[in-house]
């Protein structure tokens, strides 16, 4: 039976729980968990305490034996207790049979947890909801010589030895919390220490729990960490709580990672790192994720949601910090590039879908699918305007405001919203519609100058087209920064300031402002919206701005502008033919930028490099596949030919160097490996030998990947020969692996689904587990365009049918998968049909999972 949850239906608990105490007996196949649970009952109702796929074995109230309860598939109801009792409650759980990966599951010979959202009612039968906060002590018992770390929240408080080899080891949590942070883990790790202090003296013990033999590749996760403890405390005065801080990295793992008290739980590919296996992206992920995690102590785990419509509340706000980190710690234009990337290949084609929510959903059915790039990306592009029209120093004010209110306590977003308007004395009630509305916001902008009153003046309006979830929109609040440049590439002020943020509140507003005769305007500056923007410039216009811009966004943003319309436009006009005349102006930009003394080669990779086919997809409301396919088929070895001298140049410039992972580094392999990939784009026999001598000599994982990308369309046989070399490198290591399913399963080739079947019976491909299945099927579904859109519907198909076989094994992963067949609407109508045959079957497999059957009927409705 399907239950939609409403926001508007929540209502506060009518008891509470001061006190839960857990006794784990881990055994073979059998875990038997003991819970005593101290609650205080506000008035007579019966208690009724969540529970799925629980073995009852008894239940007792103060000591005795309680009859007067009942059980169904999802639910203990208790009734006729006293206001005040002890009730404690035996099940058993089979964690080897647990596939989905949620609750108490088996990862390699370990065991661990992952409960949020719901998951603790895996565990035991408690109110699973965020607003029940509870002191937790934990005591686990298992095998001494298979499981020596036995793990779980805050602090060690007690261990000993048990019959039969057995020993234990009880925690206890000093802090309150709701059920989804708890954690336990079990198994044999070698730990990498470090430690802490905090900026009031406080020592904290660092533990990294790692698969045996792996510990120097922990090295790089423990330095992010104390980068992230020494950063909070700086830019936010926020202290680490606890004596220690745990994290482990474990193979099996449904997300990247877990913010559970005192001890994290992380996919071990955002853990574990080196030179020879980690790309410069895998770095600079780890050390993001580890910060994410981490920030979670305040915001999130000492701040709560009150129900799970909040979660942005803690989602959206962890992830602006962990953005702000980021940039402090590498690139601060890179980072926001990306971040703008995310939002609009991703967010913007969930907006399009009919998965579109506001960043605090008003309906639930499966809690785990609004884990959400809306959620998370957008959530934290929500914050950010907030940062950019409060200021840095009104930010933190707020910040202090919430957590002096709040810390202790299960929220709302409203509240955060609250203290931010309280410590600033200002009124955001226009500003929360971005809670509550979902879409994307198209702005335009119109330009006249008038040259004798030296007056600008631009007319702005916005609007937000319908989404499949809300049929009709309001204004909202957009700041939009914009700055001016003189036909010398200087800034040109606008009334009298470098640059602006104009906060647009109506559908229509008019602007005047005072400045010499610009030459071109930079609007929407460092992305200060999650908003499409219908701006007219010339090639001139853009170019220019992409070369003298002082913001690293607005440049990038740019050419990709420039590049976006010419394709658009050979989609549209001529189906994706391109005649010489058409690319001039993009090739006559490229050549100047590759002449530039430009020093910042990330950006400069990033100017030169074509938005992707997914970036693409979202920029109108219905697309002709071929045509766009064609048009950016056809324009990459097009642009690559008619500046090879300059790309071989380019890439001869850059030298190898001992690896190190820092910005300049970063910055000049990205633009080599570029340079490389649009050298096998212009002639692949030609440069076959430097691409095989790159993969040949490279001491780092990033180059190796840039080789192996670089062959992976524009050479089958250098690839295939060069993709063996690397299975018999790296066979032994899967997560290395995931990259070499990931080239196979994204290469365009007309025997594609033919290799993919293959793969799936590789030794190392499992489909158990998420990160070889998202490797494989992911890849296929997100980044292989020509084999997801094949005429024939084949893709479509294949996709479809293993996401029937991984539905069976792990309905978060399947559900996750699905994405990009949901997206039908911007089709051709032959498409349209396949794809609805397609979700169609999925719709009438007898045993699909809640999760997967939410979005699959949303499609279909
Ligand atoms: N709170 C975790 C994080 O973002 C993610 C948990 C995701 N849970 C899920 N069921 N998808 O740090
Ligand atoms: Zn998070």
């Amino acid at each position: 039976m399907i239950q939609v949850k409403r926001r508007l239906d929540y209502q506060p608990p009518a008891f509470s729980i001061p006190k839960i105490s857990l006794t784990f007996e881990l055994a073979d196949q059998v875990t038997t968990v003991r819970s005593t649970l101290s609650v205080e009952k506000f008035d007579d109702s019966p208690l009724i305490l969540d529970g799925t796929d629980l073995e009852l074995a008894a239940i007792m109230v103060d000591g005795t034996p309680w009859q007067d309860y009942s059980v169904d598939e999802q639910h203990l109801t208790l009734r006729q207790l006293p206001r005040r009792c002890e009730i404690a409650v035996h099940t058993r759980l089979y964690p080897e049979k647990n596939t989905a990966l949620e609750g108490l599951y088996q990862s390699g010979g370990s065991y661990c947890t992952q409960c949020e959202a719901e998951g603790f009612r895996r565990i035991t039968y408690f109110p699973d909801r965020p607003d029940v906060l509870a002191s937790y002590t934990v005591r686990i018992e298992a095998d001494k010589t298979r499981y020596p770390n036995l793990l779980s929240n805050g602090n060690c408080v007690e261990r000993g030895e048990l019959e039969e080899g057995r020993h234990y080891v009880v925690w206890h949590d000093p802090f309150n919390k709701p059920c989804y942070l708890f954690a336990l883990v079990a198994g044999q790790f070698d730990v990498l220490r470090g430690n802490y202090t905090t900026s009031s003296g406080r020592e904290v013990q660092l533990e990294f729990y790692v698969d045996e033999g792996n510990l120097h590749k922990a090295e790089f996760a423990l330095q992010s960490l104390q980068r992230a403890m020494r950063w909070d405390e700086d830019v936010y005065g926020l202290e680490y709580d606890l004596d220690v801080y745990m994290v482990v990295a474990v193979d099996f793992f449904n997300m990247g990672a877990m913010e559970n008290k005192g001890l994290n739980v992380f996919n071990a590919k955002y853990v574990l790192a080196d030179a020879d296996s980690a790309t410069d992206t895998d770095y600079f992920n780890i050390e993001s994720i580890i910060a994410h995690e981490y920030f979670h102590n305040w915001t999130g785990n000492r701040v709560t949601c009150r129900d799970w419509f909040q979660l942005s509340l803690k989602e959206g706000l962890t992830v602006f910090r962990d953005q702000q980190f980021s940039a402090d710690m590498s690139s601060p234009a890179l980072c926001r590039v990306q971040q703008a990337k995310v939002i609009r290949e991703q967010q913007f084609a969930e907006d399009a879908s009919p998965m579109a929510h506001p960043i605090r959903p008003d309906e639930v059915i499966e809690m785990n699918n609004f884990y959400t790039v809306t959620v998370y990306d957008k959530g934290a592009e929500v914050i950010r305007m907030l940062f950019k029209m409060l200021g840095k120093d009104g930010f933190r004010k707020g910040m202090d405001k919430y957590f002096s209110r709040h810390d202790g306590q299960a929220v709302t977003c409203d509240d955060f919203v609250q203290a931010m308007a309280d410590a600033n004395h200002r009124d955001l009630t226009l500003f929360k519609r971005w809670y509550s509305q979902s879409g994307t916001p198209q702005v335009s902008i119109e330009q006249r100058y008038d040259p004798e009153r030296k007056k600008l003046y631009l007319d702005i309006s916005q609007h937000t087209p319908a989404t499949m979830d809300q049929a009709s929109k309001r204004p909202l609040l957009i700041p939009i920064e914009i700055s001016a440049l003189d036909e010398e590439g200087h800034p040109v002020l606008l009334d009298s300031r470098k640059s602006l943020v104009l906060e647009l509140e109506q559908k229509q507003q008019s602007y005047v402002l005072s400045c010499e005769q610009p030459f071109a305007l930079n609007v929407l500056r460092d992305f200060s919206a999650p908003i499409k923007l219908r701006f007219s410039q010339t090639a001139q216009q853009r170019l220019h701005i992409a070369l003298y811009s002082d913001d690293g966004f607005s440049r990038v943003d740019a050419m990709q502008g420039l590049y976006q319309e010419a394709m658009i436009r050979c989609a549209n006009e001529s189906s994706g033919q391109w005649d010489s005349n058409r690319a001039q102006s993009l090739i006559d930009a490229q050549r100047v930028l590759l002449n530039s003394d430009e020093t910042d080669l990330a950006l400069l990779a990033e100017m030169l490099s074509l938005p992707s086919f997914e970036t693409l997809m979202q920029l109108e409301e219905r697309i002709d596949v071929d045509a766009l396919m064609r048009a950016r088929d056809g324009l990459e070895p097009l642009l690559a030919c008619a500046n090879e001298p300059l790309w071989l140049r380019r890439f001869e410039s850059i030298p190898q160097t001992d690896y190190q992972y820092e910005p300049l580094q970063v910055a000049a392999r990205k633009l080599k490996n570029h340079c490389l990939l649009q050298m096998m784009n212009a002639n692949p026999q030609q440069y076959a030998e430097a691409c095989k001598a790159q993969y040949q000599q490279a001491n780092n994982m990033t180059d190796t990947l840039g080789a192996l990308k670089a062959a992976q369309n524009t050479s089958e046989t250098l690839f295939d020969e060069l993709m063996q070399q690397f299975e018999q490198r790296w066979h032994h290591a899967p997560t290395v692996m995931d990259k070499w399913f990931a080239l196979h399963a994204g290469a365009k080739r007309k025997d594609i689904l033919s290799r993919i079947d293959l793969l799936q019976d590789h030794a190392v491909f499992s489909w158990k587990n998420p990160n070889r299945v998202r490797a494989l099927v992911g890849t296929f579904g997100f980044y292989n365009p020509h084999g997801l859109y094949a005429e024939d519907g084949s893709g479509v198909r294949w996709l479809t049918e293993q996401l029937i076989q991984i539905d069976k094994i792990n309905p978060q992963v399947s559900a996750r998968l699905v994405t990009p067949l949901l997206s039908l609407t911007k089709l051709d109508d032959k498409r349209q049909l396949q794809w609805r045959h397609e979700l169609m079957r999925l719709a009438d497999q007898p045993t699909l999972s809640v999760d997967l059957s939410e979005k699959v009927h949303k499609a279909l409705n």
